[in-house]
């Protein structure tokens, strides 16, 4: 069994995906060990407190924020660490150090809407004002250029009629997000499995 690590900022409604996946078996080769959020007030938090797992705080603000967060993942052994709804950026020795190991759920088709400056709600806004007829989400290993890593997968999504920016992030979360976060996150891991146990 994979241990993961998931770090989060918001709401939590990827993190409580994943969760639901493990649960449903969609997810059957890894177990998510830790929660770890940058931002206090996180319901993401409250999420993983109620599934009964670890629920840790590290505050973006803290002067040693990156070198903690290293320190927890480091002493929990992880497999992989999910960003899910992160929105810090992580430096180029934090993400060398877990090279390989690290995945993101970016709310776009990349390399349409992504980059600095592109997250939550904004990369909505930005598809709208572009006039997109298709937008969706994408998953994708994570280096040191923001949104820069090698596609997993990607999954497209209608942009309707009269859509807010509201309304567009829902759908795209319900339809594309929520299915293929889970389900990367499993294919990795299953693979990973075989290759350990020489299958
Ligand atoms: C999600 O739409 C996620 O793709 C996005 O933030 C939202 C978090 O929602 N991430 C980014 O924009 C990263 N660049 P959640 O907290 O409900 O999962």
């Amino acid at each position: 069994m994979k241990k993961i690590a998931v770090l989060v900022s918001g709401g939590g409604t990827n993190l409580q995906a994943i969760l639901d996946a493990e649960k449903s078996g969609i997810i059957k080769s890894a177990k998510v060990v830790t929660v770890i959020s940058d931002s206090e007030g996180a319901f993401a938090l409250t999420r993983a407190e109620k599934a009964g797992v670890e629920a840790v705080c590290i505050p973006k603000k803290s002067a040693d924020f990156e070198a903690r967060l290293i320190g927890l993942l480091d002493e929990k052994n992880v497999d992989l660490i999910v960003l899910a709804g992160f929105l810090s950026i992580l430096s180029s020795e934090f993400t060398r150090h877990f090279e390989g190991k690290i995945i993101n759920i970016h709310p776009s088709l990349i390399p349409s809407f992504c980059g600095k400056g592109f997250y939550g709600l904004r990369v909505h806004q930005a598809a709208l004002a572009r006039g997109v007829k298709l937008t969706g989400a994408t998953v994708h290993y994570v280096n040191e250029i923001p949104d820069g890593g090698r596609i997993i997968a990607q999954k497209a999504v209608e942009v309707l009629p009269g859509d807010t920016p509201e309304a567009l992030q829902q759908r795209v979360m319900k339809e594309a997000e929520h299915v293929i976060l889970p389900q990367a996150i499993e294919d990795i891991c299953s693979v990973d499995a075989a290759e350990s146990e020489g299958r």
